[in-house]
């Protein structure tokens, strides 16, 4: 953690200013939180009790948010969600967060850290035809059309594990990778 005038990742808490948060999420994630009741129910479920979330916050700004919730027992988390506010991407702050999240996790006893990244927008070869027949060779041989942040994950050693085909509606996937956190 890195304190003084420097960003600080930290865990979220109630008393933390959760508008921006909600904004954070709004920006990043339009089709999902277009109502407020949708962010009102997402926010309240980070301060769960087992919801683990950590925020990069500079100056009372928070410019970023990871989460992970138990769904194995403590064996597998689910990554949900991955944000970093437009204005700051591109300077590691998605990297750092991943690392504090897996870093909690794996002294937990966590296994697997895996998630769910949609492909809404046509961004990547599997929503640009219809993939059921051989969802795993498309898997495969995909694609980055257009920047979709799987291949951010990748970078961070995430594996590609399967896909839901029509997850979002007609070609419209879902991509779910995972990773290991033990050596
Ligand atoms: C995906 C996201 C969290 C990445 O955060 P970030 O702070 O911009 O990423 P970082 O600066 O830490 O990037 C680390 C590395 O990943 C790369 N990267 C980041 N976003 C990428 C993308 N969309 N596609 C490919 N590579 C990407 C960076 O170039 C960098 O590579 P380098 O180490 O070789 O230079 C951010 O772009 C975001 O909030 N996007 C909108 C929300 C979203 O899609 N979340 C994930 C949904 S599952």
């Amino acid at each position: 953690m890195i304190r003084g005038g420097l960003p600080v990742i930290r865990k979220l808490s109630k008393n933390d200013d959760l508008a921006q948060i909600k904004a954070l999420l709004k920006e990043a994630f339009p089709k999902s939180y277009d109502t407020n009741e949708a962010l009102e129910e997402e926010v309240s479920d980070f301060l769960k009790e087992d919801y683990i979330v950590f925020i990069d916050i500079e100056k009372n700004e928070i410019k970023g948010l990871i989460g992970a919730m138990p769904q194995y027992g403590h064996t597998g988390y689910e990554l949900h969600p991955l944000v970093v506010k437009k204005t700051y991407r591109q300077q590691g702050i998605g990297k750092n967060l991943l690392k504090t999240l897996e870093a909690t996790l794996a002294k937990q006893g966590c296994l697997i850290l895996y998630l769910g990244t949609d492909d809404e927008d046509f961004q990547t070869s599997l929503s640009q035809r219809d993939i059921y027949e051989d969802p795993l060779e498309a898997l495969k041989n995909i694609q980055n059309l257009a920047n979709h942040p799987y291949t951010f994950y990748l970078k961070h050693h995430y594996k590609l594990l399967g896909v839901i085909p029509d997850a979002n509606g007609i070609n419209k996937p879902d991509i779910i990778m995972g990773k290991r956190l033990i050596p």
